[in-house]
């Protein structure tokens, strides 16, 4: 939408050279402090609220591409190929469309669902989408209403489902079209592959998270948290797959079917900021996962999850274990800062190890910083530190239960981040870590014995250990 006033401007101001006069000239000078000005209001002041003001009529309609037609050169493989599951390269763009970062089919609930993007003024909520299935077949789109997000800054994010016609239901992959009713404007031949779900995997506890070049980070964090309960970690990359080495770094993990990179470098929108990938993947990941993850841990790589109670077992889940958690959207999660202090110099290449030291207290609760284990079947939309459609969160406690260390220091990002004062020396992460080394030592030892008799010495697991 943001190229058409551009375009139809720059069209009427190419249509004949004439001499430069002194008018002709003043005539482009206010041209373009007008044009300075209306790129300001646009993407300054008025972030994303350009969009129309009214329903375009069947004359602004006309005048643009009615339909994107979106063939297989969209579409990626996450690593391993997990079956039929397929992720969008991009997210989809077209005028008058709402642009879509997932399109997935959930055989379970019988639904195909579609993960947006909302920006400020859309109000997708209240327009009707028609899903047109290959044999003619056309259901009408359902979103949930927002109520509790929708203040000055509604939620970044829609997502749209449809109800699956019978024979779709189970169907690995087919073709269809979204159709925004109002418009008449349409996503074509969208490929549609299911979710993935299957009765032999299912996981009582993963983990979800989106990285871009952390490499370093993650093999350590992955063995921590496999030794504490996790079961399977599903990876968003967000670097571009030619650039990436995830795939090559975690090389070990993926063969092991302990992780699986998920393709996600999609582009965000000029008025937004890396947020809108991040709420895209987390709702995909959540809505992709309903029914084969009972527990989501939802985090990024420099945060850790740390089970606190000296006398339950290290799992995780042992926490989660009790009737009444299976109706809560989530379990929140208190922040907890690790560090060093200010004259103690980093030793060793291990972020738990550089960071010994945490600030006397945890974070406050609702100050940003908190993070969730997540029932995805509880949840509807969730954004980055809270679940906003969905069932009722409660909280762990950070002294007997559960926490987050979370080691902002080590990343890059920290820079302008006041950090509090590390003042209390903490040695229990280093312990848990050193537990899941050795650990993580004896699987791969054993791994390492049964690869050997398999491929005559072949010993490729060793990059396992970090
Ligand atoms: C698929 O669509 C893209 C973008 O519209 C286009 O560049 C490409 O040629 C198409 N490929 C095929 C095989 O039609
Ligand atoms: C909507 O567009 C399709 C082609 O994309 C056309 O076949 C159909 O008649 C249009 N519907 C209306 C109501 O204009
Ligand atoms: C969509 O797919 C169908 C069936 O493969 C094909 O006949 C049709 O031409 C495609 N439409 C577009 C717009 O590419
Ligand atoms: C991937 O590895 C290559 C070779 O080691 C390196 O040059 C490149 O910078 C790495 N890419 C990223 C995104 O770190
Ligand atoms: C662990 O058990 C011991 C002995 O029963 C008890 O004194 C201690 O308070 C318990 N710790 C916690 C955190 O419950
Ligand atoms: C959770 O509870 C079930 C029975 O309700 C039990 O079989 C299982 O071992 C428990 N898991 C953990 C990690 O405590
Ligand atoms: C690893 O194996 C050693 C020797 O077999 C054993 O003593 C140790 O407890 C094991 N470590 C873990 C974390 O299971």
């Amino acid at each position: 939408m943001e190229s058409s006033s551009p375009l139809s401007r720059s069209k009427h101001r190419l249509r004949i050279p004439q001499p430069p006069s002194l008018l002709n000239r003043c005539f482009v000078f206010l041209s373009i402090m007008g044009g300075v000005y209306v790129f300001y209001l646009n993407h300054t002041v008025l972030q994303g609220s350009y969009m129309h003001h009214r329903a375009p009529g069947p004359q602004d309609i006309s005048r643009h591409k009615r339909s994107l037609s979106v063939n297989d050169s969209f579409y990626m493989q996450a690593t391993p190929p997990s079956g039929d599951t397929c992720y969008l390269r991009d997210k989809l763009r077209s005028l008058w469309m709402p642009d879509l970062h997932s399109v997935f089919s959930d055989p379970v609930s019988g639904q195909v669902v579609f993960v947006g993007l909302k920006l400020l003024r859309h109000s997708w909520h209240g327009d009707e989408f028609r899903c047109e299935f290959p044999d003619g077949q056309v259901r009408r789109s359902h979103i949930l209403r927002d109520g509790r997000s929708s203040g000055y800054f509604p939620q970044y994010v829609v997502v749209l489902t449809c109800p699956l016609p019978e024979q779709y239901r189970w169907r690995t992959r087919f073709q269809m079209n979204l159709r925004r009713v109002t418009t008449n404007t349409s996503y074509t031949n969208v490929t549609v592959c299911t979710s993935g779900v299957s009765p032999e995997k299912q996981y009582k506890l993963a983990i979800c998270t989106m990285v871009k070049n952390a490499d370093s980070f993650i093999p350590e964090w992955l063995s921590f948290h496999k030794y504490v309960g996790v079961e399977h970690a599903f990876i968003y990359d967000n670097e571009h797959h030619e650039n990436s080495n995830l795939t090559r770094t975690l090389a070990a993990y993926i063969k092991d079917g302990f992780v699986t990179i998920i393709p996600w470098a999609h582009s965000v929108s000029p008025y937004k900021t890396y947020l809108e990938v991040q709420i895209a993947h987390e709702n995909d990941c959540i809505w992709r996962h309903k029914h084969d993850v009972d527990w989501m841990i939802k985090i990024d790589v420099d945060e850790y999850i740390q089970p606190m109670d000296v006398n339950r077992t290290h799992f995780i889940t042992d926490y989660l274990n009790e009737s009444m958690f299976d109706h809560v959207g989530a379990v929140r999660v208190q922040n907890w800062f690790f560090g060093r202090p200010l004259n103690i110099a980093p030793r060793g290449e291990s972020v738990i190890e550089r960071n010994r030291w945490r600030s006397k207290v945890p974070t406050l609760q609702n100050t940003g910083h908190d993070k969730n284990i997540l029932r995805p079947i509880n949840v509807h939309y969730f954004k980055i530190h809270n679940v906003k459609l969905g069932a009722d969160v409660i909280s762990a406690d950070p002294h007997t239960e559960l926490r987050l260390v979370h080691y902002r220091t080590d990343n890059q990002r920290a820079r302008r981040f006041s950090l509090p004062k590390f003042s209390v020396r903490d040695e229990s992460m280093v312990e848990l870590r050193n537990a899941a080394l050795s650990n993580a030592r004896n699987v791969s030892a054993a791994a390492d014995i049964a690869i050997e008799t398999y491929t005559h010495g072949n010993n490729y697991a060793s990059n396992a250990n970090y």
